[in-house]
């Protein structure tokens, strides 16, 4: 069955944007987003969607959205609900990336298999939308990469919930 895989960027209190647009742009973190992401379907909400410079290439795109589909690219899916994506995800074999935003994070982390989390050492006081909060005793977490030499310094986490094979 295919895999339900968060990925996202967090600040130190879980900030995740700011008025429609991400914090941080860290090279690094958008290298390890591209290198994960890449080949899969990824599955997002509308605000992420427009948020978007351009169309990811080599990912299929999946958007929530109950708006009209004929407002989005024709190669782009658009489901009016989590129980439309439910229908869609169980009629494909590859795993599939929730890439946000925050609304979507919310929605889908309780079937999350595997949640890949950029943690930045920074802050940011006028967030506007933050990542929900999740029981990390049901994960194995594991420490991918450390970048104390970045300003802001970040890693990646990678939360694997228990017993998944
Ligand atoms: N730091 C990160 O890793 C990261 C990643 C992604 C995004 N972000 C940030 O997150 C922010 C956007 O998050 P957000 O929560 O405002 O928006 P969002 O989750 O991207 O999109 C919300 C929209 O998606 C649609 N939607 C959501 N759930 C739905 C459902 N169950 N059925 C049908 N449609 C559904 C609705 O669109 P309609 O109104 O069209 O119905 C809703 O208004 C931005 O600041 C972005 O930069 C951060």
């Amino acid at each position: 069955m295919s895999k339900l895989i968060i990925i996202a960027a967090v600040g130190k209190n879980l900030e995740l944007g700011r008025k429609n647009d991400l914090i941080w742009h860290i090279k690094g973190d958008m290298k390890f987003f591209k290198e994960h992401t890449m080949g899969h379907p990824i599955l997002m909400g509308k605000n992420t969607f427009v948020s978007l410079p351009k169309m990811l290439p080599g990912r299929k795109h999946i958007v929530l959205s109950r708006s009209s589909e004929s407002s989005f690219p024709d190669d782009v899916t658009v489901l009016d609900s989590l129980d439309e994506f439910d229908k869609f995800k169980s009629t494909i074999k590859e795993d599939i990336y929730v890439i946000g935003g925050a609304s979507v994070y919310a929605q889908t982390i309780d079937k999350a298999d595997m949640i890949y989390l950029t943690e930045i050492s920074d802050e940011c006081k006028d967030a506007d939308v933050y990542f929900p909060s999740f029981k990390d005793a049901d994960y194995e977490k594991e420490i991918l990469e450390d970048h104390p030499e970045n300003t802001p310094p970040y890693r990646h986490v990678l939360y694997k919930k228990k017993g998944l094979l």
